[in-house]
């Protein structure tokens, strides 16, 4: 992270108290069901394997950060949208566990996923139980001394995105099967399973700080415009990533034939395109990927999905300097955006 940009300072203050958010929501109501919980906690980075207590990788927490700096940048107190900032992330989390499912994956954050440890059955019901404790942590705005309209939107806003995230995972297993999709469709598809999650932790932040209209769209633009960039960046990663670095296998997309931008671009290629199509139409494995790879490379499909993702880093800066005029430059939101779109993990 860089220095002196208020982004560290600012994580020191909120993410400790996020966290212990966290774990009241997440916490066991009585002994029957512990296991449970349990799981949930082994998923957030908080337990091993057998829950006993450590310190493993949480994530990045990029949400739950946005939700409070966005209700601080509009000159509210960051205290009151804790709950919100502990809801979005629990959200994230729960459909990080449906996802390494849906997907097939055996990696997260450098070990392995909960369907690989407690079965795919005990792992959707812990994702269910994140899903609803999710709702669970927003309502307690109102303990926070959130004004009931404020947490009536916010649970409106939160809906809505819910029902975006699964309409764009929908899109995402969907293009696994069809060879022709286009760019169109594919941002459809990532602003539902990423961009609408990414600003509508800033949206709920905003309108719990108490932002007028105007920059509660354009916290939500910046944050649609970050989402997009965000996910094409997890896409070049997917493929071109270290996993060692990433926490998360490479190849995996391809193998499944995941429309990620770079692979579909390269499937819309002139001269690429046909070849790279009549691969993907056979069975493919492991031995497989390098052809794949020299394909990717020929089409200079790392070079566009690179573009595309710079893009949408400056349309959402533009969207941040139109909530925010001048004090966008010293934004912790911006240091954020910026450190984000030049991770390697
Ligand atoms: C992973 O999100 C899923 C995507 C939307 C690309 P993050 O990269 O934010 O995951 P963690 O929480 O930091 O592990
Ligand atoms: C990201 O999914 C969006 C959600 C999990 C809803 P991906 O499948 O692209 O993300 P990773 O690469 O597994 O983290
Ligand atoms: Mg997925
Ligand atoms: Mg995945």
């Amino acid at each position: 992270m860089s220095e002196e940009n208020g982004l560290d300072v600012f994580g020191q203050k909120w993410l400790p108290r996020l966290e212990a958010e966290m774990r009241v929501v997440l916490s066991a109501p009585s002994n029957a069901a512990r296991r449970h919980y349990q799981m949930m906690h082994y998923h957030m980075g908080w337990v091993d394997e057998s829950f006993q207590p450590g310190a493993f990788g949480t994530g990045k927490r990029i949400r739950p950060l946005l939700c409070l700096m966005a209700c601080e940048a509009v000159g509210g107190d960051p205290a009151l949208a804790l709950p919100a900032a502990a809801a979005v992330e629990i959200l994230h989390n729960f459909s990080l566990i449906h996802d390494d499912i849906e997907d097939g994956d055996e990696t997260r954050r450098h070990r392995p996923t909960l369907w690989t440890i407690y079965g795919v059955p005990q792992a959707i019901n812990v994702g269910d139980g994140m899903f609803t404790l999710a709702f669970a942590s927003l309502l307690r705005s109102k303990q926070a001394g959130v004004a009931d309209d404020r947490v009536v939107a916010a649970l409106g806003r939160f809906t809505a995105c819910c029902a975006a995230l699964t309409e764009g995972q929908h899109l995402d297993m969907w293009f696994e099967t069809q060879s022709h999709v286009q760019v169109a469709d594919y941002l459809r598809m990532i602003e539902g399973k990423t961009a609408s999650l990414v600003a509508t932790s800033l949206s709920l932040g905003a309108l719990i700080g108490g932002a007028t209209p105007v920059a509660d769209d354009a916290l939500y633009g910046f944050g649609h415009h970050l989402g997009l960039a965000f996910q094409i960046q997890d896409d070049i990663l997917g493929i071109w990533g270290d996993p060692g670095v990433t926490g998360k296998a490479a190849g995996n997309d391809i193998l499944r034939r995941k429309k990620s931008l770079p692979l579909l671009y390269a499937l819309n290629h002139p001269t690429v395109g046909p070849q790279l199509i009549d691969h993907l139409a056979q069975p493919l494995d492991e031995s497989d990927l390098s052809d794949v790879y020299a394909l990717l490379a020929a089409s200079d499909a790392q070079a566009f999905a690179e573009e595309q993702m710079h893009s949408h880093h400056e349309a959402g800066l533009s969207a941040l300097a139109e909530a925010l005029g001048d004090q966008a430059v010293t934004s912790p939101l911006r240091a954020l955006a910026d450190d984000l779109l030049l991770r390697r993990a």
